[in-house]
């Protein structure tokens, strides 16, 4: 029987490449090299399905520009790169890679407070530099963890794992999601319930950002909603970079109305906004949240088995990491 062709937009771990050639023909492009949608639309036309990037923009043109395409698996949890009502219109079906990366994500969450509140970065540099001259009292004092009142906005499986570490800092959990979690489950990660955003924000030493980018969240904090913040707030977001107006944010910091940012994500990936290169206390990297070694195999591999599973026929019920639109 003729094997499928499977496209993948980048090399991935050897294990899950070796385990798909096993399987199917793979045309593996080069790193980078499919971020746009005129060098997608080359490279899809003879593909079944795509193991696919964050960075390719799977928008209605590209998707609709093959008459091949089955399926396209999101090596992320997040997929707003993808056009999943197109895809569905379409008869194309999506895939993610939940569960898989929520405590890789949750640690560089907490490793983000932790290196802005106790300024990691400089004061390692600091030491590197030579400066080391002994202990002082007045250097490098940062902000304590415990006792302080986090707000995390997205309480979904890694807003969860957020809570869970926060939990054993001894800090106090309040949390903003769309719908209400488990009583049961709130309870057990000591959270408190905020339906009112913008009424909830004036008390928070820690915001984490953990939610989707949707057109909802698009820019939830703007200008208007950080001046709402107090000028102690760190933020932490591991969600999507255009949750947060990035230019807003950068002039909050440099004019410390907020206290610090620790970003995994940004706004217009990979540039960042220059100002934010220069605000102070701010740690920025270059969105590593699931890169484990263990994560990023098992996104592989979840993602490959979602495509042998669906271009074997096997029904939509059976596809636990079908995204529906
Ligand atoms: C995701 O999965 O959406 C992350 O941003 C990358 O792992």
């Amino acid at each position: 029987m003729e094997k499928y062709h499977v496209l993948l937009t980048e090399p991935i771990n050897t294990q899950v490449m070796d385990f798909l050639r096993e399987n199917v023909v793979l045309d593996v492009a080069e790193r980078g090299s499919l971020n746009s949608e005129a060098e997608l639309i080359e490279r899809i036309s003879g593909a079944d399905a795509v193991l696919s990037m964050l960075c390719n923009p799977f928008t209605e043109t590209v998707l609709s520009s093959s008459k091949k395409l089955k399926v396209v698996a999101n090596y992320a949890v997040g997929y707003n790169n993808i056009d999943v009502a197109a895809a569905t219109r379409l008869g194309i079906k999506v895939t993610n890679t939940p569960q898989v990366l929520t405590e890789a994500t949750a640690d560089i969450a907490l490793s983000l407070l932790l290196s802005v509140c106790r300024q990691i970065n400089p004061a390692e540099k600091f030491l590197r530099d030579g400066n080391f001259d002994g202990w002082h009292p007045g250097e490098f004092v940062g902000i304590e963890l415990h006792g302080k009142n986090a707000l995390i906005v997205g309480m979904g499986r890694i807003g969860k794992a957020i809570a869970r570490r926060l939990n054993g800092f001894g800090i106090r959990i309040s949390y903003h999601n769309r719908n209400r979690i488990d009583i049961s489950e709130e309870k057990a990660l000591n959270a408190t319930y905020l339906p009112d955003l913008e009424s909830a924000l004036n008390d928070v030493d820690f915001l984490f950002l953990s939610c989707p980018l949707t057109p909802q969240t698009r820019h939830m904090f703007d200008e208007r909603k950080l001046a709402m913040l107090p000028e102690r707030c760190v933020i932490v977001n591991t969600g999507r970079g255009p949750i947060i107006d990035e230019e807003a944010l950068a002039e909050a910091l440099i004019n410390k109305k907020i206290a610090g940012a620790g970003l995994d994500v940004f706004e217009f990936e990979p540039k960042i906004v220059p100002k934010l290169l220069d605000s102070p206390n701010t740690v920025l990297l270059p969105h590593i949240g699931s890169a484990t070694r263990e994560t990023r195999y098992k996104m592989g591999m979840l993602a490959a088995r979602s495509i042998l599973d669906i271009l074997n026929g096997l029904p939509d019920s059976k596809i636990p990491n079908l995204v529906t639109g």
